[in-house]
């Protein structure tokens, strides 16, 4: 993966055209984090790199994390422990899964994924899953695992912040706005460290909730950064049909395939706020795009069960 290779890390910024951009006088580019790394991609590339330096550093050879069912930072975490030599550890919400562990595989791709990363998984109640930051809790999952690094829910820290100033760059300095998605604060709170005094940063929660201001207060101090909270269609991993139907237009136009969960509710809000003349005359943007595809197949699952248009992949 070559976390350590700094080429890597130099991403494409591609241009958008569309006529929603021509007629409100505005430019749009895409900062192409999804295409970073095969299986690490997106923001999990950004926020793994220090977190799995430090673990090899510490020459801890175990590291153990928590997420749902889909969660794209669990498959990232098994891929990038193995691809460096380490041990994983997912903590899973839902004991209900644990129960056929076969069924549970052949139906979840996130999961089998996981596993054929060499994740040792563990399926957990939601009520042991809320214990994920009590110290208690952390010491039981030694006293059965072994020492381990342990790596938050959603990968943010301290290091994931840091990996996440990474993603803009100096020849970023350009634009004047620069659009993320959401879910646990740590890659915007990166982006709003790295951005430069004339730039806002706006961020597009993926769920609904009112923490998320204070956890990136936590790790920044600056205030050029505001929450676009419009557009979480309903909370995290809720869908509608006009979320769906425009991420399949913006693939067949731009032949970019975004999620569900995160990158398509921010693009969805940036053309609805384009559309609506919020952002004045010769605005430049740019939108990162941060992975998250692999869970697409999950959410397909759901939408058939919902009877709801798939995501076309
Ligand atoms: C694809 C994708 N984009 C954006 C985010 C939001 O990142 P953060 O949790 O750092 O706010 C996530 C979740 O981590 C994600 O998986």
């Amino acid at each position: 993966m070559s976390f350590i290779n700094p080429e890597i890390t130099k991403i494409p910024n591609q241009d958008i055209q569309h006529s929603i951009l021509e007629l409100n006088n505005v430019t749009l580019s895409l900062k192409r984090e999804d295409q970073i790394h095969t299986e690490v991609s997106g923001n999990k590339f950004r926020k793994l790199k220090y977190n799995m330096m430090a673990a090899q550093d510490q020459m801890i050879t175990k590291v153990l994390t928590f997420g749902g069912a889909y969660s794209n930072h669990i498959a990232a975490t098994a891929a990038a422990a193995k691809e460096l030599g380490l041990q994983s550890i997912g903590i899973i919400r839902g004991d209900e899964l644990g129960k056929d562990i076969k069924k549970t595989l052949a139906q979840n791709e996130t999961l089998r994924f996981a596993v054929e990363n060499e994740m040792q998984l563990k399926f957990v109640s939601r009520e042991v899953y809320r214990k994920k930051t009590d110290a208690i809790f952390l010491e039981s999952l030694k006293q059965e695992f072994g020492d381990f690094y342990l790596v938050p829910e959603g990968g943010t820290n301290d290091l994931a912040v840091k990996g996440c100033e990474e993603i803009l760059t100096t020849t970023d300095q350009d634009f004047d706005v620069i659009c993320t998605a959401v879910g646990t604060g740590g890659t915007i709170s990166g982006i709003i460290n790295s951005a430069v005094e004339h730039q806002k940063v706006l961020g597009f929660p993926a769920l609904k909730g009112d923490f998320l201001k204070e956890e990136i207060e936590h790790y920044s101090s600056k205030t050029n950064w505001e929450l676009i909270t419009a557009y979480h269609f309903g909370g995290y991993g809720k869908v509608k049909s006009e979320l769906i139907d425009f991420i399949n237009s913006f693939k067949k136009e731009q032949q970019i395939q975004l999620d569900p969960v995160y990158t398509g509710k921010m693009m969805y809000g940036l053309f609805d706020m384009i559309k609506n003349g919020y952002f004045r005359k010769n605005t430049r943007i740019l939108a990162i795009h941060t992975g998250g595809l692999q869970g697409i197949a999950g959410m397909n699952q759901t939408l058939i069960k919902k009877r709801l248009p798939l995501i076309e992949i």
